[in-house]
């Protein structure tokens, strides 16, 4: 794999990289900068949730939230809080950890602006791979979009299953290694500027979201989970909000020629071929009694 050395020397280097990525553009935000220029922190905040939901709609049929009243949910990398606002309204025990202090930050501000007072729900920066919970103490360990980040996916693996009770349940959503997100970003990074050998994991691990972003396929990642001791329940590829390009463009995109290949992108079809093409993977699984 090629690999940007200066990323990965050190897996604390790594880390820091990674933090310094989610500090400066908190997971979401993108979807509502013009509410959050104009100061209107409860539209801002409605807006991320709004445009989430619209755009997966899957991330509620999958968490399940409404199935979580009075259960003990832990909540790894919050991001905006939009999740974690809808663990707090279905009554569920909610603690909600970032490795950042803006995510922290931002989830606090949103549920305060909800009405929800603090002792309402537990919310800290922490780092996923070493927990500072007890062990066999959470219902359900939720985490999406997260653990791919972080340099030791394994780590977090094994605190995942070290808090959970026996019989609980995690729901985890990881990056799937073939995508047309990742098809995409090769396009860009490896076929343009002619590596054409290089693959779509190399090329998602350097420029997808924060450095070192890692990439399974469902076989993979199931022979993972049951590696540090999970069963796996279900696991499936979905077609995400990257892969069909329903979000805005960020400002390296503002060349015409992306603009044009925005509009014309061919969605429909893509839809049609299904979420085979998908970079979203979502894992449910147990922690045997
Ligand atoms: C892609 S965002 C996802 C946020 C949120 N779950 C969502 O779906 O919008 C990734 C988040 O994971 C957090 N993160 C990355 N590595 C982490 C770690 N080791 N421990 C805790 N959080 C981590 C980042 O700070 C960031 O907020």
């Amino acid at each position: 794999m090629v690999q940007n050395s200066s990323l990965t020397d050190s897996p604390s280097g790594l880390k820091q990289s990674v933090k310094q990525h989610w500090e400066e553009e908190p997971c979401g935000t993108r979807f509502a900068i013009g509410d959050a220029e104009n100061n209107e922190r409860l539209a801002f905040f409605e807006n991320i949730s709004r445009s989430r939901y619209a755009v997966e709609p899957f991330i509620k049929t999958f968490a399940r939230f409404e199935n979580y009243k009075n259960k003990k949910v832990l909540e790894i990398g919050v991001g905006a809080g939009a999740d974690f606002e809808n663990w707090v309204q279905s009554g569920a025990k909610a603690t909600g950890l970032d490795l950042t202090q803006a995510a922290i930050e931002l989830t606090r501000e949103r549920l305060s602006l909800k009405g929800y007072l603090e002792n309402q729900y537990a919310l800290k920066t922490a780092d996923a791979e070493n927990l500072t919970l007890d062990d066999n103490s959470f219902d359900l360990v939720y985490s999406y979009g997260v653990i791919h980040h972080s340099p030791d996916t394994e780590k977090c693996l094994d605190e995942i299953y070290r808090v959970l009770k026996p019989g609980g349940t995690t729901k985890l959503m990881v990056y799937a290694t073939f995508s047309m997100t990742g098809i995409l970003l090769w396009i860009r990074h490896a076929l343009l500027k002619g590596r054409p050998f290089q693959s779509q994991k190399d090329v998602i691990f350097n420029h997808l979201e924060s450095p070192g972003t890692k990439t399974y396929t469902p076989s993979e990642f199931k022979e993972m989970m049951q590696k540090h001791g999970f069963e796996v329940t279900s696991i499936r590829k979905q077609l995400g909000v990257g892969d069909l390009l329903n979000m805005p463009l960020s400002q390296k995109y503002s060349h015409p020629l992306y603009r044009i290949f925005y509009k014309i992108y061919p969605r429909p079809l893509i839809k049609l071929i299904g979420n085979g093409l998908g970079l979203f993977l979502l894992c449910e699984a147990r922690k045997p009694d």
